[in-house]
């Protein structure tokens, strides 16, 4: 046993606690989904250090850089199998035009970054920059454009500089700048929060916006495959669905947004490391409140859309806390724990778990900005512990969906009760098994009983991420703490596999 896990052993042992009993029934299911690869996407922001600082260094920097963006970032991110990325914001989009971002970066104007610290932006990294970033990264771009304080002809030039292949205005001032092909852009926000920073719009109003918006994005019958996304509902905001599946004709809309992020209280978030068992309970409660929200906006949907043609793209989620100290306030960079861990092993499992209606996730953000997957100091970079759980799922990409009946234990603290444990399980096109376990209990360690019997499968394998403290995090002193390991404690005996999993940890099985 490792020196790691046998602190494990002891801290559980030293609690006097039992395992306690989970059980579940695995097995395959007509009809059923693939996981879109797209719900293991990201989210990059003119926020804080997350582009300039972050990704971007420019050309010139002594960081090593392919085009200004760190080359570390870049394999980091395509190790992780980054499916999508989101840009530019955020709250930022709906200040942004693209056309400050394009042509010699000395001609371009400033923006001040409103939204977040006041900062003055020389737009050097713009529509190019990020769209070869994407096509580095062999990721989709999902455009977020601005509806707020932009026009309808802004955004049909955006999408006619960089998806038209003829002659035209924009593909040849395109040309210009030194693009001859056009990138093929798929994804488009029309907007992004038009409830809060996009406009304070009321969902009626919005509605009506959107099918303008929407109508001019496209030829009659939407020929080019562009896919519009709406700006959809904060958090439990259930009107603001309705009226959008009401109001808008299903020809103009393929998929409608959902934002919700993890906190203590919104006025107190709390700190990010040195947090209390109360803000650890109350973050992961509110992470697993996901699953009531995918099912009761799912619920809506399905009632204008009962065919499922309209899926649910839950554009921004991850945990939020209070900066670090000495940071500014605007920039919401923060550090990221194994809690954060566990936001990301239960939220992917929900999401693979309704994999039907859900299409598309964007976790905030890349780097920097609240849970991030990378932080970085000047020329030092550190991969956080959500970045192992995101490498670690990435076999459920394109995979199908195995259907599980989870008879969980509950996590209990001060007389509030959740599920323990989080459990999604797919089969790839080789025919492997992957589960993906989460004990969110901070306390205690839990046996997981799994019936794979009717699976027919011989050999099993695992993969661990787990520390002796809930607050453990990788830092720029100690960059590797927190780290996936092998795993061999479990049994696997004629298809019926029983583990015990450490308080707050995340284990992968692969089976065949
Ligand atoms: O991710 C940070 C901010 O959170 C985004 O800009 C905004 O869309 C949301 O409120």
């Amino acid at each position: 046993m490792k020196f790691k896990n046998l602190l494990l052993a002891g801290a559980i042992m030293a609690s006097g606690l039992a395992t306690a009993q989970s059980t579940a029934v695995v097995e395959e299911q007509e009809n059923a989904p693939t996981i879109s690869r797209h719900i293991y996407g990201h989210f990059a922001e003119h926020l804080g250090r997350c582009i300039y600082g972050g990704f971007y260094v420019g050309e010139d920097s002594e960081i090593p850089n392919t085009a200004g963006v760190r080359t570390d970032i870049i394999q980091a991110l395509k190790e992780m199998k980054i499916p999508n990325l989101r840009w530019p914001g955020g709250c930022f989009a709906d200040t942004y035009h693209w056309k400050d971002g394009i042509g010699p970066k000395e001609d371009r104007p400033t923006i001040v970054n409103r939204w977040w610290g006041g900062v003055t932006e020389d737009n050097s990294f713009g529509t190019h920059d990020f769209l070869n970033l994407c096509e580095e990264l062999d990721a989709e771009p999902y455009l977020a454009a601005n509806i707020g304080s932009g026009t309808v002809q802004e955004f049909t030039d955006w999408i006619q500089y960089v998806n038209h292949d003829g002659e035209s205005p924009m593909a040849n001032l395109r040309r210009e700048n030194g693009r001859e092909k056009p990138w093929g852009v798929t994804y488009w926000g029309v907007g992004n929060e038009m409830w809060g920073c996009g406009g304070n719009m009321t969902p009626e109003y919005y509605a009506n916006l959107y099918r303008q918006y929407a109508t001019f994005m496209s030829s009659w019958d939407n020929d080019s495959g562009i896919y519009r996304i709406a700006s959809g509902a904060n958090v439990d905001d259930y009107h603001w669905t309705e009226v959008l599946m009401r109001d808008v004709p299903s020809h103009l809309i393929e998929g409608v947004a959902l934002h919700s992020y993890s906190f203590v209280e919104w006025d107190a978030k709390g700190p990010a490391v040195d947090f209390n068992e109360l803000q650890y309970f109350k973050t992961i409660e509110r992470a697993l409140n996901m699953e009531t929200l995918i099912q009761k906006h799912t619920a809506i949907m399905d009632k204008y859309d009962p065919e499922g043609k309209i899926d649910l793209i839950v554009d921004e989620w991850g945990g939020w806390y209070n900066v670090e100290e000495g940071t500014n306030p605007g920039f919401l960079y923060q550090q990221n724990t194994m809690r954060d861990a566990m936001i990301a092993g239960a939220t992917l499992n929900i999401f693979n778990n309704h994999s039907d209606r859900v299409k598309m996730a964007n976790l905030a953000q890349t780097v920097n900005v609240l849970q991030a997957v990378i932080l970085t100091d000047d020329e030092k970079m550190i991969l956080t512990p959500t970045y192992h759980v995101m490498k670690m799922y990435a076999v459920h990409q394109d995979a199908t969906l195995l259907k599980l009946d989870l008879k969980t234990d509950a996590y209990q603290y001060d007389g509030k009760k959740v599920p323990a444990i989080s459990v999604s399980a797919s089969k790839d096109a080789q025919g492997k098994v992957h589960i993906s376990v989460v004990n969110v209990d901070m306390n205690k360690s839990h046996n997981l009983s799994l019936d794979l019997t009717s699976l027919n499968l011989k050999k099993a394998d695992a993969s661990i991420l787990s520390a002796p403290d809930v607050r453990d995090h990788n830092s720029f002193d100690n960059p590797n703490k927190i780290q996936v390991e092998e795993f061999k404690d479990f049994k696997f005996k004629k298809g019926n596999l029983s583990v015990d999993i450490a308080p707050f940890s995340v284990i992968m099985f692969e089976l065949n």
